[in-house]
């Protein structure tokens, strides 16, 4: 392994690489071509990912390269190997150490893309395999397998048109394969998880009046915001939320289903209030792949595609919610971005809760740069220009998380949490 990083000018990835090194080798085939570097393959994979013919030469050409430099061929079976086979604790002790996937343009130059490209293929023949053992219909495996061709698209649009996928995404492809059930359905990605918990939410019996409550322990600002950066911080006290529940009510602080926690404490009466949300429920995680074009009918045929896939595919699996942490759900969106965007027509719909930001670095998906940097961040397209003006005047940027109840599907484009909260407002005095 050192000889070979040493060849391709990777010295500093052996720490990294090491505990995978040996294992991955291990079933290296010796006397033949691997598979995910054989063309007839790349070709069928290709096309499952819905890439077009014209990605073909350029493909083999990268394989042919690769297949005939031994160094290459194994550190390609590593990193497919590490991505779709590792453990959980070695995959996670590995990219703890790797400070920097391969970036591997010394040995390969403007083809470095292609060799995630190439391992990122073999996601289609892997994915069909666990789809058909899950009984998952063909047309939802050609769906989610429409991602690769989504992360050509980010590779090109930072890198002048060149073809390739970025090593950060590459990786992401493991969470689709393993003990998982994560796919794609009409225009977005649904994952079913646990519920981490971020709000507790509670129905009124009679008048169905929806009301998310702060998490214990949860620490907001002066806004009703999340602080986690110590700039953000300075910017005012804080106060930390309490949620008490007892078999008569729960005593908590409510969240606006604007993404603003409130400083008053309520009280819920279990007579009136049931509990429907809450820690480690069965919830549909929510991910937006990219391509834009996300119209408020593009989401509600996905939203209701996701309900009706789980009940009848994995009913135990059947979740309560769609939830989602993300850039996409800032409670600034409006602000940012005007009241006619995609992004604040669907953040109407569902109930937006704060969320801890990590600061700008979670526009990657945006910028695609690999550490934001506002003077050189791209300003190519709208939501570029909207969000580097926004920050450009010393405006600090929050991520948001967002709940929807599937019980609500019937309710989506009423904006029905938001229609709802006048009258929760008033009982409440908020
Ligand atoms: C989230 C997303 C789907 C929203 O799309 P949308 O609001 O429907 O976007 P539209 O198609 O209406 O495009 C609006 C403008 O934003 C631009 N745009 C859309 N997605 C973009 C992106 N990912 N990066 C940069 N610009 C983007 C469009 O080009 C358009 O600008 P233009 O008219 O100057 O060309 C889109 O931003 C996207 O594809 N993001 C990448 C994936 C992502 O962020 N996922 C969440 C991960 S946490």
């Amino acid at each position: 392994m050192d000889s070979i990083l040493a060849a391709l000018k990777e010295p500093d990835l052996a720490e990294g690489l090491r505990p995978t090194w040996e294992p991955s080798l291990a079933t290296f085939p010796q006397n033949a071509r691997p598979s995910l570097l054989d063309p007839a393959v790349i070709e069928i994979s290709r096309e499952w990912c819905g890439l077009g013919r014209e990605v073909d030469a350029p493909l083999r050409m990268a394989a042919d390269r690769i297949a005939g430099n031994q160094g290459l061929c194994r550190l390609l079976w590593n990193i497919n190997w590490q991505v779709f086979d590792s453990s959980h604790s070695l995959f996670t002790q590995t990219t703890a150490k790797l400070a920097k996937w391969p970036q591997l343009t010394a040995a390969l130059g403007d083809q470095a893309g292609l060799f995630y490209l190439l391992s990122a293929l073999d996601f289609a023949p892997r994915l069909r395999a666990y789809h058909r053992l899950l009984k998952i219909p063909e047309t939802v495996t050609r769906e989610t397998c429409q991602q690769v061709c989504c992360f050509c698209g980010n590779y090109q649009q930072a890198h002048g048109g060149k073809l390739g996928v970025f090593p950060s995404q590459h990786r992401w492809l493991r969470n689709y394969v393993r003990d998982n059930i994560y796919v794609r359905l009409g225009r977005l990605e649904f994952w079913a998880r646990p519920y981490k918990g971020e709000a507790t939410v509670f129905r009124h019996r009679q008048s169905g009046a929806t009301v998310a409550l702060a998490e214990e322990g949860a620490c907001f600002n002066a806004e009703g915001y999340m602080d986690e950066l110590a700039h953000q911080q300075s910017r005012g006290p804080n106060w930390t939320a309490t949620l008490r529940i007892t078999p008569d009510a729960v005593r908590g602080y409510p969240i606006t289903p604007w993404g603003k926690a409130v400083r008053r404490e309520i009280e819920l009466a279990s007579a009136d209030w049931d509990r429907v949300l809450t820690r480690d429920d069965p919830v549909y995680d929510l991910h937006i792949p990219s391509g834009g074009n996300m119209g408020l009918d593009k989401v509600v045929d996905a939203f209701r595609r996701a309900h009706q896939f789980f009940r009848a595919q994995f009913p135990t699996r059947a979740g309560v919610a769609i939830v989602c942490g993300s850039w996409t759900f800032s409670p600034l969106m409006a602000e940012v971005l005007g009241t006619d965007a995609n992004l604040v027509r669907f953040a109407r719909e569902v109930y937006l809760h704060p969320l801890a930001s990590t600061g700008p670095e979670s526009l990657w998906f945006v910028f695609l740069q690999d550490k934001f940097d506002l003077a050189t961040a791209p300003r190519e397209t709208r939501i570029q220009r909207a969000l580097a003006d926004y920050l450009s005047q010393g405006h600090v940027w929050r991520n948001g998380g967002m709940f929807f109840l599937t019980d609500d599907l019937e309710r989506l484009s009423t904006q029905h949490y938001r229609t709802q909260w006048p009258a929760i407002q008033k009982q409440f005095a908020l």
